[in-house]
């Protein structure tokens, strides 16, 4: 047995089996109404045996005026509690928790299928280079908007903890909605929800108070956060660990960290020189926030190498190592983390050479070897480019038409 295989308790006293998570990877596999398939249960239902002691759903919205994806699963009631259950127990029988992570985009929300986007200040989101594709101009939420949202939070989670679902996972991070509010580049705010940094962590602190006050003391609430969003302006380290501080004394049960957003894209690699020597992207972050917090670590982006991830827990510069990217391609790697201690789990995707498209691909073209789990096939590296964009385009029309009748 090598430490990754090593028990963590939470300070709730929950047990994960080791020290191996799925990070968030958004499947994009709900049907056309937003309601979990099959296929998407089957995928949870390998993952269950991939030997992670924790499994992080992708992105769950809360609101569906808010959608990430076009075929990203919601949850505002329980019109799906069935279906739902079905999900949570994919990892029944095995010793894997299943944790829903739950967003709200704000400016992030994808236009194409979205009739309006709110966020905290009106400014939009820049893709494509510092001058390209200025994107719509998001409508500023008042503060009965934002009470509302902070709600609906609370009202999602609640819901997945009677689904059966064994945590929950605030997205806090790549510029999404909780994100927004704590960067002072996207919040410009005059009123108490903007300004300084504990205005602006006063929505993700009364977004977990209200989840916490819903689902009770001992079940795992976690959030996925921002080291920085790497932006000029944005929310910088030295917040990011105020953050930390004031989360940890809220009694949060696991902080996982990331980076960047979708103009910054830091979290799938694009980052700086100096850190790139090191496999996993926001290490010399985690040095830094491990002095000031006893709460449970995760960090996820860049670990690759079984040796990598066995020295990061040996070391106790971390608790857990999030992975994302590799269970794409690999369902079977928890197991295979632990029985090889020279594996390396590097993916590369196929581009289609149009760098507008490409810019997607990193997600998508993950999505498509998701689906291929779930509908029981191989996962495949030679996967086109190009006949993965064209089944991500006819879902944006799809749903397109489905929102203008
Ligand atoms: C297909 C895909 C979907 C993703 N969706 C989410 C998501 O829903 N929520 C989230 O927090 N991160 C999401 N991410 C980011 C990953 O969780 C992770 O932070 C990132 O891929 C870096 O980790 P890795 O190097 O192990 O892949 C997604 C990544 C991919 C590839």
């Amino acid at each position: 047995m090598n430490v990754l295989q090593e028990e963590m308790i939470l300070p709730n006293g929950v047990i994960l089996s080791n020290r191996i998570a799925k990070s968030a990877m958004s499947e994009n596999l709900s049907n056309k109404h937003h309601e979990p398939t099959s296929i998407l249960i089957n995928t949870y239902k390998t993952w269950a045996n991939s030997g992670a002691g924790l499994l992080i759903t992708g992105n769950i919205m809360i609101d569906s005026r808010a959608i990430g994806e076009p075929r990203n699963v919601v949850v505002e009631n329980r019109k799906n509690i069935t279906v739902l259950k079905d999900w949570a127990e994919s990892v029944k029988g095995t010793n894997t928790h299943l944790w829903a992570q739950i967003n709200h985009p704000g400016r992030q929300a994808m236009e194409q299928i979205n009739s309006s986007l709110k966020a905290p200040s009106a400014i939009a989101l820049k893709t494509g280079g510092r001058k390209k594709t200025t994107k719509k101009i998001p409508e500023v939420l008042s503060e009965s908007e934002i009470l509302e949202i902070i709600e609906a939070f609370a009202n999602t989670s609640i819901i997945l903890k009677e689904a059966g679902f064994s945590g929950i996972q605030i997205h806090g991070a790549h510029g999404y909605l909780v994100s927004q509010f704590l960067s002072p580049y996207t919040n410009i705010r005059k009123d108490k929800w903007g300004g300084t940094l504990e205005n602006r962590s006063r929505f993700v602190v009364e977004v977990y108070r209200k989840i916490r006050e819903r689902v009770g003391p001992n079940f795992p609430v976690g959030i996925k956060l921002n080291s920085t969003d790497f932006q000029k302006g944005g929310f910088s380290e030295e917040e990011s660990m105020e953050v930390v501080k004031i989360l940890s004394k809220e009694g949060i049960d696991l902080i996982e960290i990331s980076g960047g957003t979708y103009e910054a894209p830091a979290m799938m690699g694009k980052r700086k020189e100096s850190t790139i020597k090191r496999e996993a992207y926001f290490m010399d972050y985690i040095d830094k926030v491990r002095q000031i917090t006893s709460t449970p670590i995760m960090l996820t982006g860049g670990f690759r190498t079984t040796a990598v991830m066995q020295d990061a827990i040996a070391s106790n510069q971390l608790d857990i190592i999030g992975i994302a990217r590799p269970f794409a391609i690999f369902p079977n790697i928890g197991n295979e983390i632990f029985n090889e201690s020279q594996a390396d789990f590097t993916t590369k995707i196929k581009k289609t050479g149009v760098k507008a498209i490409d810019g997607m691909m990193n997600i998508v073209w993950y999505e498509s070897q998701i689906k291929r789990i779930g509908q029981g096939k191989k996962t495949n590296p030679k996967l086109s480019g190009w006949s993965v964009f064209f089944n991500y385009l006819c879902l944006i029309i799809e749903q397109k038409l489905i929102r203008k009748t």
